[in-house]
This record gives structure tokens, sequence and C-alpha cells, in this order.
């Protein structure tokens, strides 16, 4: 008995030790970083969750590329502007993966955009970027839908007759319903069941994806399958939101016109005809399903999140938010209606926008990748398979290449005679063959709410209440801490 004993317990201790000892061998491969512990790795140093303090202490002791261990295993951090475009452009191809975690495996199945690598990510993500194109297009394309929902928040504002009021909910409720119009071609009702039970189940997938029971079962797969726990909870929700998505796509399958296509749903189902007879072809409605719900988890509360930025800075800088209304009265009037297009004419406006993109960046650290080849950069060997994060608030705060990387200033991307000036180093929406999916969708939803916003309010502050905080939660996105504004119509003032 004691013999089994013995190796019971010497087996797991002798693997740490000898995980142990390779990592302290290999370790001067890697890029610098904090000394790792055994077991605890460099958490000792960095704290429990990698947050952009964290990170920013990290890059200013060790350089704009290093490591961090994570228990023995190393996570690559690349920062500041010059590293990380040169990781995410010049070393697209060796970058394309992402990590997939035992429980990402589990939720996601290997199936859609966001969580896939290889083949089936290439041709979803082909597919996925061609037809966000085709619904761009055309009389009742995605632009229109985005003024039509536009002028819907701004009547949902006007109700409110200009008494304080929290503006999160409507926003993203309005953000929602975009991707539903999108993929379903339709939007819900804020109160349908099952369109909340959609929502829910991507805000469950996102709060648990960074919570610490996500490391958890990602040590012991085999083990947290078998017991209760968050796990399971955020399992059901997903499984709920498919069978959501699948009972819609079924109602496309039954009165599905193959030559008009109208949303996501249509063109992907005219996508699997087409390729029935291909073998390789991973054209299926599971991935269809799963690409829905990406759609949902990566568009949702990334742009509703930048929005609240956005009033929440117009309330703050009273004066830049009478700039902007200037700007836009002085162009077109009050009845003139403002498009996508009309940003070239409102050079200032567009700062404002880019601005806060850039002082308030929603994610906390850039969307995990993995190595899908050695990746040699910067003198290091980077074996395939290590995770490589990308810092990208510290690409839109680099102090090399903004003049005010901590504070609020449209200037930042303005030239002296005010005219709009693109800047490379202006990054939120990462860059390479793995960058954003909806760019363009969030860049002209960003454009035409705000500027349908500000056309029909000034925004202040609740009477009596002095300053709003502009501290973020830190959660999956970072967003603003829950505030209320007083909307003030434009037409009574
Ligand atoms: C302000 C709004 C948004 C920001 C800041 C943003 C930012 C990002 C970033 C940084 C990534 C990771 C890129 C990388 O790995 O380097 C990403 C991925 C993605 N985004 Fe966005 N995004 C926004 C809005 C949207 C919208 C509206 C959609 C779709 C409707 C969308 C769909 C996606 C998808 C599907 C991916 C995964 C792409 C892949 O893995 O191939 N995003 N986004
Ligand atoms: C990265 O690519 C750019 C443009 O292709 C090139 O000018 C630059 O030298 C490359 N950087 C490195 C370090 O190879």
């Amino acid at each position: 008995m004691v013999g089994i004993w013995n190796i019971v317990l010497t087996l797991p201790v002798g693997f740490l030790i000898l995980s142990y000892v390779k990592l302290l061998w290999t370790r001067s491969r890697y890029p610098p970083g904090p000394f790792p512990l055994p077991l605890l790795g460099s958490l000792w140093w960095v704290g429990l969750r990698l947050s952009p303090d964290s990170l920013a202490k990290i890059t200013k002791k060790y350089g704009s590329m290093c490591t961090v261990w994570i228990a023995h295993y190393p996570i690559i951090i690349l920062s500041g502007y010059q590293t990380v475009k040169e990781g995410l452009i010049n070393h697209s191809e060796e970058l394309l993966d992402r990590p997939l975690t035992h429980f990402a495996v589990e939720a996601f199945n290997r199936k859609g955009i966001g969580f896939t690598n290889g083949h089936i990510w290439k041709e979803q993500r082909r597919f996925g970027i061609v037809t966000m194109r085709n619904l761009g297009l055309g009389k009742q394309g995605m632009e229109y839908q985005i003024e039509e929902e536009a002028r819907r928040l701004v009547e949902a504002f006007s109700q409110k007759k200009g008494e304080p009021f929290v503006p999160s909910l409507l926003i993203s409720n309005a953000i929602s319903s975009l991707i539903s119009v999108v993929s379903f071609g339709y939007r819900f009702s804020y109160e349908d069941v099952m369109f909340r039970k959609l929502m829910d189940g991507v805000d469950t997938m996102a709060q648990f994806s960074v919570s610490f029971f996500h490391v958890l079962y990602d040590f012991f797969p085999w083990l947290m399958k078998y017991l209760p726990g968050p796990h399971k909870d955020a399992l059901t929700f997903m499984q709920e939101a498919l069978s959501f998505a699948k009972e819609e796509i079924k109602k496309h399958k039954e009165c599905q016109d193959p030559h008009e296509p109208q949303d996501f749903i249509d063109f992907y189902l005219i996508q699997m005809e087409k390729s029935k007879g291909d073998p390789k072809s991973t054209f299926s409605e599971d991935n269809l399903a799963q690409s829905i719900l990406d759609l949902f988890a990566a568009g949702t509360e990334t742009t509703s999140s930048t929005l609240q930025w956005a009033l929440l800075f117009m309330v703050a800088y009273p004066n830049i938010q009478e700039r902007v209304y200037k700007e836009m009265e002085y162009v077109f009037g009050s009845s003139h209606s403002i498009c996508y297009q009309d940003r070239k004419k409102l050079p200032y406006t567009n700062a404002v926008i880019h601005e806060v993109q850039r002082a308030k960046y929603i994610l906390p650290v850039g969307v995990p990748r993995r190595c899908s080849k050695e990746l040699k950069m910067l003198g290091f060997h980077i074996p395939k398979k290590t995770l490589v994060v990308t810092d990208l608030n510290s690409v839109l705060s680099d102090p090399k290449h903004w003049d005010t990387p901590g504070e609020f200033n449209p200037n930042n991307f303005l030239d002296k005679e005010g005219n709009f000036i693109t800047k490379e180093e202006f990054l939120p929406f990462g860059a390479g063959a793995r960058a954003c999916l909806g760019e363009q969708m969030a860049r002209m939803e960003l454009f035409l709410f705000f500027t349908h916003l500000l056309r029909a309010f000034k925004f202040q502050l609740p009477e009596g209440e002095k300053e709003i905080s502009q501290e973020p939660v830190i959660g999956l996105s970072m967003h603003p801490q829950p505030y209320k504004l007083c909307a003030i119509p434009r037409s009574i003032l």
C-alpha cells in the first residue's frame, strides 16, 4: 500500500519539479520578466490579473517585449507602438492563432470566427469579411439601419424630457439591436424573453472568460467537468444562446429568398448551398450559429462602452461639446441630415470621436494570440504555441507618439489648421490578418450615433452634481462607472 501512495504522491510532485526545472532551463530564451517562482510563476509580481496598470509596471521595468509566467507557462507581452506593430503586422503570419483554453474548446467547440484556428477560421473569417461588406451596400444597407437605430435612440432620450437618467442601458440596447438586424434581419423588442436570453448568454460567457474559474478550469479540466460551479452556468447559458440562434436559422430556411439575401444568415445559407459538393467546406449550421454569437459578443459591449465614454466626456468638457455642435451647425445647418461620408467635412467632430477611443480604450488587454509558427522577433525565438498578448492600450497611450497621452485632447487628431489627421498609431481595432472584423461597422456606428445625439441634445450633469468619475470599471471591457446625465433637447434651448 505504502508503495502505491508513494507513487501517487511523488508523481505530481516530481512532475512539478521537472516542469519548474525546465522553466529555469528555458527561461533565458524568452524575453526578460519578473523571476518566476515554482507554481506561482510571476503572479507574485504582477498580481492575479493582467490590467493596464500591471502591464505598464512590467513593461516599464523589463521593456516592450517581456515575459510573464502564469504558473510554468510563459505569456509574451508586446507593448508600445513600435513593438506591437512589428508583432501584429510584420509577423502577422506567425501570430494568426488564438489560444484555445480547455474551456473555450468546451464552450465554442472550435466553431465560428473568434475562437477557431486554421482552415475553419480562414474560411469563416473570409466569409464574414465579405458578408459584412455586402451588408453595407445598397440603399437599405447597414448605414441606413444605423441611422434608423440612432433616430430611435434620440427618441428614447427625448422621452426623458431633460430629467436625469442612466444612458447605458438604452445605448447597449440600441447597439445589440443593430447586431440583431445584421444577423437576423430584424430587431427584437428589448423585452423579448428569448432575445434577453441571448444577450445574457453572451454576457455571462464574457464575465466568465475573465474570471478566476476560467484559469481553474484550464488547469483541472478533467475535474471541473464533473463539479458544479459558474463554469456550468456559463456553458448552459451558451447552449441556450446557441439554440436561439439555431431557431432563427430554421426560420430563415423556411422562408428564404435566395435572390434577395438581407442578413448574415441569408448570405450564409446561400454559401452553404454553393459549397455542398466540397468535402473540405466548413460551412455548416453549427459554424453559422457560433459566428452569430461571436458578432454579438465582439460587437456589443465594445461599441456601447465607447459611446458611454463619448457622452461622459461631452458632459465633462462642455466646451468641446459646444464646439462639436457648432461645427455641425456651421457645416450643415439644422435640417440637412448627416451621413457617414460627411465625417470628412467635420474634422473636429471626427477628431473627438477618435480621441474618445484613444483616451479611454475599452479593452484592458488585447485579445490574446498564440504563435501559429515559431516567432523570431527582436532577437528572440518564441516557440510555436506560445501565448502572446498585445497591449493595445499601451499603443494608444504611447508617450513617444502622443503629445498628451493621459489627457482627453482632440488635438491629438488635428493639425495646426484644424484638419483631421490619420494616425498610424491609432490601433484600437488591432492590426494584421486577425484584426477586428467589425471595424467598419463600429466606426459607422460611433460616428452616426454620436452626431445624431449631439445634434439633438445638449448633455449635462444633473443639477447639484459637480463631477463625473473618469475611473473605469475593469471587467471584460473598461466601461465608465454608471452615471446619470440630462439630455436637454436642442430644439427648446
Ligand atoms: C469600438 C468597437 C470595437 C473595438 C474597439 C473592437 C476591437 C477588436 C479587437 C482589438 C479585436 C482583436 C483583434 C486582434 O486579435 O488583434 C477584435 C476582434 C473581433 N471583432 Fe471587434 N471591435 C469593435 C467592434 C466590433 C463589432 C461592431 C463587431 C461585429 C459586428 C466586431 C467583431 C469582431 C470579431 C468577429 C473579432 C474576432 C476576429 C478574429 O478572431 O478573426 N467588433 N475587435
Ligand atoms: C516591418 O515591415 C515594414 C514594412 O514592410 C518594414 O519597413 C520594416 O523594416 C519591418 N520591420 C522589421 C523590424 O523588419
